[in-house]
């Protein structure tokens, strides 16, 4: 099962250099953002409004002083742990996005030399010396469930599949989120329409939490919840 979201107080401030001086611009602020266990939620906004960089804080890869990123596992009706990622750091933080999130990235981010089954079972090399044979069979398993072939050399698939493989990875260590950076803007739009699907309908199925950086607006009507990063606010998507 997934994960609830609960974001305060996150105002990010980018460095930059005014005539020779250091000076700080605001990129936006989020006073609140809430979201459910087990739903999907869509990022808009233009390039450079700030999506990715929303999604490294909700993953711990960067941090503002002040925020607050709360991710809380709910069994039986009761809360289970709660963890503000922005009180972890250095390897406390990498452990926990090892374990409960799956990462997804718009230029996929695989070993190409490597196999469909070796890239998936990429985020095993971190912390086991030696592959669980349980990991080997849940790879499989997935690439076969995603019409790949394990032996297949990743650099010989075509885009759609190699983002299947990349989904494939994401998933291999069952997390309770996965957390998706314009993961079709690189895919032609029949392929990015068959990508989304299997990404939506495998969290769904699974009960993962699902957040998805797009600026593909057609999609919004997938998703659970749409929201778009606007003049440094989270506004609701207009899809009308
Ligand atoms: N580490 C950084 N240092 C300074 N500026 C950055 C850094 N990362 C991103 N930016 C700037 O932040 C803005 C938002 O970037 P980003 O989050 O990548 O937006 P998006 O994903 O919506 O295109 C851009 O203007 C980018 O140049
Ligand atoms: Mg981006």
């Amino acid at each position: 099962m997934g994960l609830s979201l609960s974001v305060s107080q996150l105002h990010v401030q980018l460095k930059s250099h005014v005539a020779g001086q250091k000076a700080l611009r605001g990129l936006f602020g989020i006073e609140h953002l809430e979201l459910a266990d087990g739903h999907s939620l869509a990022l808009y906004g233009p390039s450079g409004s700030g999506k990715t960089t929303l999604l490294n804080h909700l993953a711990g890869l960067s941090s503002t002083p002040g925020s607050r990123v709360l991710w809380t596992k709910t069994l039986s009706g009761q809360t289970a742990w709660q963890q503000d990622v922005t009180q972890l750091q250095g390897s406390s933080i990498d452990r926990w996005r090892l374990q409960h999130t799956g990462l997804v990235f718009q230029q996929f981010q695989l070993f190409a030399s490597m196999s469909a089954l070796e890239n998936v079972l990429t985020p095993y090399r971190f912390d086991h010396w030696r592959c669980p044979t349980s990991a080997r069979q849940r790879a499989g398993q997935l690439l076969q469930e995603f019409g790949i072939v394990a032996t297949a050399p990743t650099g010989k698939l075509s885009r759609g599949e190699q983002q299947r493989v990349a989904l494939a990875r994401a998933l291999v260590r069952e997390p309770d989120v996965i957390l998706a950076d314009e993961p079709t803007a690189s895919l032609d739009p029949v392929t990015a329409a068959q990508v989304m699907d299997i990404l939506l309908q495998k969290c769904r199925n699974q009960g993962l939490t699902l957040i998805v950086a797009t600026h593909d607006a057609a999609l919004a009507h997938r998703f659970d919840q749409a929201l778009t990063l606007q003049q440094g606010q989270l506004v609701p998507l207009e899809t009308a």
